[in-house]
């Protein structure tokens, strides 16, 4: 049988956990004929590296920032998710054309419904690219929705854009709101670790989402556990849209949980909250 590669592009890409994904995935499956690779690619590259990965017939993309919009005039087709989200984070083969689909959407909605909660309404803060599945996740699950941000053209025209509620955001602590989401990067590794949203003036929530994953455990994700409200984790979503890559490269199915717990391992974190 031949080989078949794929892979992950993004600038700078720092560690990221889709090959650890990726390739346990392959292992569980007895796929030892696939590899998944990490691949930095700077933006003056994205035109080579599409030729080379129709030359090469690469099997499958993981698309990350900064190509995950300047990637799609080199492709042959979008799916009605990608198109809708403006935004690629997986490229596949159908026939002879390169397509590229986001499963960010879906990634962000698995773990919401597998938590099992009764939301009606949300709150989201930010609205860069990170906060854009987020919003249309929500919107499609038919949860009432308000974005906020620091910049607040920035969140008028999100809401504008999605037909959804937007605040001030030196307004959000009146907002009232079931479940709170976090697309800042506040908590993020970095320089903004140890940073919050999530402030003791704003209303109760019945339950928080932080989208960062690293580190797991960000001080929202601490509020929250601190005040025994159900949590989900990032790692939850970059799991889900992990495992559908993986569906839509191989027609096969992984189970969440065992995923979850694979990389909970890897990162040496017990409790990952997933609610
Ligand atoms: P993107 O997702 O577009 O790459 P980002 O730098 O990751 O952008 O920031 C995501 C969102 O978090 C942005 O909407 C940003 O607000 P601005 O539009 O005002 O920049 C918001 N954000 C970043 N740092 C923040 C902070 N310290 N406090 C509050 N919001 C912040």
């Amino acid at each position: 049988m031949n080989g078949q590669i794929y892979g992950i592009i993004g600038h700078p890409l720092g560690h990221t956990l889709s090959p650890d994904l990726h390739n346990w995935g392959f292992a569980r499956l007895g796929l030892p004929h696939k590899l998944y690779c990490r691949w930095p690619l700077p933006p003056e590259e994205i035109a080579l590296f599409l030729k080379s990965f129709r030359l090469l017939e690469i099997s499958g993309i993981s698309v990350t920032i900064p190509h995950k919009e300047t990637i799609i005039p080199y492709i042959d087709g979008l799916s009605p998710q990608a198109s809708r989200i403006g935004a690629v984070n997986t490229l596949y083969w159908s026939g002879d054309k390169v397509l590229g689909t986001n499963t960010d959407i879906k990634g962000f909605t698995t773990p919401l419904l597998s938590a099992g909660l009764d939301l009606d309404s949300a709150l989201v803060l930010g609205a860069g690219g990170a906060s854009k599945a987020a919003l249309y996740a929500l919107k499609e699950m038919g949860i009432r929705t308000t974005v906020t941000n620091r910049g607040e053209e920035k969140a008028q025209s999100r809401a504008n854009e999605l037909g959804i509620d937007f605040c001030a955001w030196e307004k959000r602590h009146k907002v009232t709101a079931d479940l709170l989401v976090n697309t800042t990067p506040l908590g993020m590794q970095g320089e903004k670790s140890g940073g919050s949203p999530w402030e003791k003036s704003m209303r109760p929530f019945k339950a928080v989402y932080d989208i960062i994953y690293n580190p797991v455990w960000t001080p929202f994700l601490q509020q929250a556990a601190e005040e025994n409200k159900p949590a989900i984790s990032g790692l939850c979503m970059f799991v889900s849209q992990g495992l559908e890559q993986f569906r839509i490269w191989t027609g096969l199915e992984l189970d969440y949980n065992s995923a979850l717990d694979h990389l909970g391992g890897i990162l040496d974190i017990q409790n990952i909250p997933a609610c």
